[in-house]
């Protein structure tokens, strides 16, 4: 599998296998460039207005896309997913940010049995907060059996089909990926778990640029107080986004809760930079975002919180 296109203005997944998936990629790339409008790259650095030099621009990004790609298929490597067409799945296609606020998106998600999805729902649980593909949670479930469970939520229905498909490949019962909007199902999905919240995290959410469409943004009041009422006490949230407006305005919100104090605060490990920016991923693993990020160059804003008992 393979996505490229800018990696916030819309980008397209493809589901190949067998030795011609160069070759296809290739050919897709060329039916892509042709469509792909320029001002949609948001590394945009296409100031010339000579063709050829913003051909050779258009091809180099594309080439660098390629190359986060081949970067994200080795960070999660050991997982051995396969790449199949799934026949049931069709192309993993995503389009542009979903407006969350549409009225199809208003629907609360059935709250599942907890008892069917997970081995023993008794466990401390992981959410993690628009998961996109999920390999980053299922690295991390495959990494901590019995001892944690891991929720992801997302909201478009595709790609937690092929997480689920992927989760059953492992097999893994410690993780449940649910086609969920977060800011409608948040609360209610994890205060029904039997355990303990024990770690919350939103990893570089859509950044929904323009003024007018903030409120589309997932970290909302009423998200984020829901996630402190819920947290056990020394719970723990992580959000980054390599947006810097937009981990500001995360940060703005979380670093304002009382109940809730920054890391650093407690384990003198986890390093901040001067402006208070956690220096290093505590995770272990990177997210997709993050991976394509930091290959385009982009520093990583993080913030890692903790309940006050
Ligand atoms: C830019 S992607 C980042 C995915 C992943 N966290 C990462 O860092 O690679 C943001 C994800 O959040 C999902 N998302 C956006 N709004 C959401 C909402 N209200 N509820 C659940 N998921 C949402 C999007 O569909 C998308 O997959």
């Amino acid at each position: 599998m393979t996505s490229f296109g800018s990696h916030y203005y819309g980008s397209v997944s493809i589901a190949l296998s067998g030795t011609s998936a160069r070759e296809a990629i290739s050919a897709l790339i060329l039916r892509i460039s042709s469509s792909i409008a320029l001002p949609s790259f948001r590394h945009n650095r296409l100031y010339c207005s000579n063709s050829s030099a913003v051909s050779a621009e258009v091809q180099n990004q594309e080439q660098q896309h390629l190359r986060s790609s081949d970067l994200v298929a080795s960070e999660y490597a050991e997982l051995n997913l396969s790449h199949k067409f799934y026949e049931d799945l069709g192309h993993v296609r995503i389009r542009q940010h979903v407006n969350p606020l549409s009225s199809s998106f208003s629907v609360p998600a059935q709250v599942p049995d907890w008892y069917q999805v997970f081995r023993d729902p008794t466990l401390p649980l992981m959410v993690d907060i628009g998961c996109g593909s999920g390999r980053f949670l299922i690295w991390l479930a495959k990494r901590n059996p019995e001892v944690r469970n891991y929720l992801g939520l997302e909201i478009r229905q595709k790609l937690v089909k092929r997480a689920e498909l992927w989760v059953r490949e492992i097999p893994l019962d410690n993780i449940h990926f649910l086609f969920a909007n977060a800011t409608v199902s948040f609360k209610q999905l994890v205060i029904s778990y039997p355990g303990p919240l024990m770690l919350v995290s939103i990893l570089c959410p859509d950044p929904h640029f323009k003024k007018r469409h903030h409120k589309r943004r997932i970290v909302q009041k009423s998200l984020v107080d829901s996630i402190v009422d819920t947290l056990m006490p020394e719970g723990q949230v992580l959000i980054q986004s390599d947006v810097l407006e937009v981990a500001v305005d995360m940060r703005s919100q979380f670093d304002e809760m009382e109940l809730l104090k920054h890391i650093d605060a407690y384990d003198k490990t986890l390093l901040c930079d001067s402006e208070g920016w956690l220096l290093s991923n505590p995770m272990g693993i990177r997210t997709e975002r993050e991976v394509h990020a930091e290959s385009d160059g982009a520093k990583i804003y993080r913030r890692m919180y903790r309940k006050r008992t």
